[in-house]
């Protein structure tokens, strides 16, 4: 068989156009080196949309009081001290010029009275910190980025899906291959630097937040190219999802409808958020609905904010477990999840605060929510784990591919805080594309072996070569529901066991599907793609959960339901690939810089302080 291509060359090549890929990209190309984005899907067209709420940056615009160290003592905390300090140092202190940065650019943010920009509170985050555009923020900044962007001089593939990495013989990465979704062409890429910006891993769940785009491609390429992962058991289930019609099930309610007074309430009507505050964070919250309420108010009408707010604003993951808990013990909402109500604050500041909110739920589900309570439950909606980075560069271990974005790792721990999403891509984004851009000055344009494109041309064209085989689309939708069932938000050894022997067979059965020869916008022959990736890091995602034997933020084991700070609370679970099958190891994580230790401490004893003087404990 005769396989043609087309080959291309490129200084750096950024693969995902979502922030992360979009901020690399214009980072590089401003560098003066050529730059290319590959892009599985259209341009604009990102999970990014779904960071609704905002973008976590200490500007100080709401409250004076917040400054970078208490980002960082925030983002610390809320990853239940397994972030790399390294990454939330700079995170925290780059943020709020980030921001600026896309304001400069065009993006249009809600203002203050005093016309700056507006910042709203979120789950974990001590004071209002996030900037944000009603409840289209990520929308906003996709839209600034791709602005920006295509003034920048970048070429754009759009909907061509990368399929494997190129290496050379001293291990450095040299190129991509990839098809063209359209029509079904190879393209084979020569680039100095390669950036994976490919977002998460999320689609491996049947209820989840994420586009079909989210199948872990990058965390797969990088694995098969000798990078390696950490974090892969933290998976984060967003609280809120919209949970009926079964047609939307898994859509994104921001967490925005919190941050601006949404009450969470179970069948018996009772706002059952106070039941599960835990001890460590009881004087960051209020006691009772009346003091929560004050606080919403104080926030909502720019009053300076208190420390002590409502309990629906803990983590994520506490939230997510509780409405997790509620159903269990029979107080769920008739469609299985929690009832979310903000109708008291009435439509005009619903419609000026949540308008898609709004717009979404009385589209898609018929539900007036300034008049009537919203039905949600958990939705899959971020991995904590991926790609392992250098902190300041974003390099992988394998010379020349760097990661940014949800695809990289480090900066979550075990437990993201909402809208340090956004920020994190604009931060490391940027530094991405920065260094990646500086690395391929030092270099020749790499030749690419015409065997390696061949051998990598021929795997990518299985699929449609076999005579017959079983439908992909089959063994898709049962991954989703088997990792649904067995790796979901509560775990056991017995179920992630279970789950690890089905994704052998899985695996199997992806070697011998078969979706009809045409190469022309074949949706067969991707998802028989797409599950290579999947499974992997299905694989990966099941393997670190089973071996972490505490809970921790976005890892709840049912067999081991505490958390282990002497041993697991210091320890980062390390994932490669080695002859095809992945290994995991154990890595002490790295003791904090001195002066930073110092930073944590002031921030907790000026929390407690504050705590105190508010008669809390
Ligand atoms: O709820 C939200 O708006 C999501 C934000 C995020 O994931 O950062």
């Amino acid at each position: 068989m005769t396989i043609n291509y087309k080959q291309h060359e490129f200084d750096v090549i950024i693969i995902g156009a979502g922030g992360a890929g979009l901020r690399a990209a214009i980072e590089s190309a401003r560098s003066g080196v050529k730059t290319a984005i590959i892009t599985k899907s259209l341009l604009g067209k990102a999970h990014t949309v779904m960071a609704e709420g905002g973008c976590a940056a200490s500007l100080q615009n709401a409250d004076p009081r917040d400054n970078w160290k208490v980002h960082f003592h925030d983002t610390m905390k809320g990853s239940k001290w397994l972030a790399n300090w390294k990454m939330a140092e700079l995170h925290a202190k780059e943020a709020p010029d980030r921001v600026r940065e896309l304001e400069q650019w065009g993006a249009v943010f809600d203002r203050t009275p005093k016309n700056l920009i507006n910042q709203r509170n979120f789950g974990g985050h001590t004071f209002p910190r996030l900037a944000h555009v009603g409840d289209a923020t990520g929308l906003e900044i996709i839209r600034t980025l791709q602005e920006k962007g295509i003034h920048s001089g970048i070429d754009i593939f759009m909907e061509y899906t990368v399929c494997e990495l190129f290496k050379n013989e001293e291990g450095d990465c040299t190129g991509c291959i990839a098809y063209n979704r359209v029509d079904g062409e190879i393209h084979a890429f020569s680039a100095k630097s390669i950036v994976l910006a490919t977002g998460g891993i999320t689609r491996c769940w049947s209820v989840c937040s994420g586009s079909w785009e989210y199948t872990g491609d990058g965390h797969a390429l990088a694995l098969m190219a000798g990078a390696e992962l950490r974090d892969m058991e933290f998976v984060q289930f967003h609280p809120t999802g919209m949970i009926w019609p079964p047609s939307v099930k898994g859509i994104l309610v921001t967490e925005g409808v919190r941050g601006e007074g949404g009450r969470l309430l179970n069948s018996e009507n009772e706002r059952f958020m106070f039941n599960y505050v835990p001890e460590m964070f009881a004087g960051d919250h209020a006691e009772t609905i009346e003091e929560s309420d004050q606080w919403v108010k104080e926030v909502v009408s720019g009053k300076l904010a208190t420390v002590r707010r409502p309990p629906e604003l803990l983590t994520r993951d506490v939230v997510a477990k509780a409405i997790n808990s509620e159903v269990k013990a029979g107080r769920g909402s008739p469609n299985g999840g929690a009832f979310l109500d903000i109708s008291h604050r009435g439509e005009e500041a619903i419609l000026k605060k949540l308008p898609s909110m709004h717009h979404q739920f009385k589209e898609l589900a018929g539900v007036d929510i300034s008049k009537e309570p919203m039905e949600v439950g958990p939705t899959a909606h971020y991995v904590m784990g991926g790609v392992r980075v250098n902190a300041e560069t974003q390099e992988t271990c394998v010379p020349g591919l760097f990661a940014c974005g949800e695809v990289a790792s480090g900066l979550h721990g075990a437990n993201r805080l909402g809208g340090n999403s956004l920020s994190d891509l604009i931060v490391f984004g940027k530094r991405a594309g920065e260094f990646a851009a500086k690395k391929s000055k030092e270099l020749e344009q790499p030749k690419i072996n015409e065997k390696e494109i061949i051998k990598a041309a021929k795997k990518m064209l299985a699929p449609i070569m076999s005579e017959n085989g079983e439908n992909p689309g089959k063994i898709y939708d049962e991954l989703r529901e088997m990792m649904q069932n067995n790796v979901g938000i509560i775990r056991t050894e017995k179920e992630m066991k279970l789950a690890l022997e089905k994704l052998d067979e899985f695996e199997e059965r992806q070697k011998n599907t078969f979706s009809g020869s045409s190469r022309i916008y074949n949706s067969g022959w991707h998802q028989a793609l797409d599950l290579i990736n999947m499974i992997l890091v299905s694989k990966a995602a099941t393997l670190a959960a089973l071996t972490r034997t505490e809970s921790r933020g976005g890892h709840t084991r049912d067999d081991f339901p505490t958390p282990d700070d002497d041993y697991w609370g210091q320890t980062l679970n390390i994932i490669s690939l080695e002859d095809g099958k992945l290994t995991i190891k154990q890595e002490e994580k790295e003791e904090m810089r001195a002066d930073l230790k110092l930073v944590i401490k002031e921030i907790k004893d000026l929390i407690a302080k504050r705590a105190a003087e508010q008669g809390g404990d």
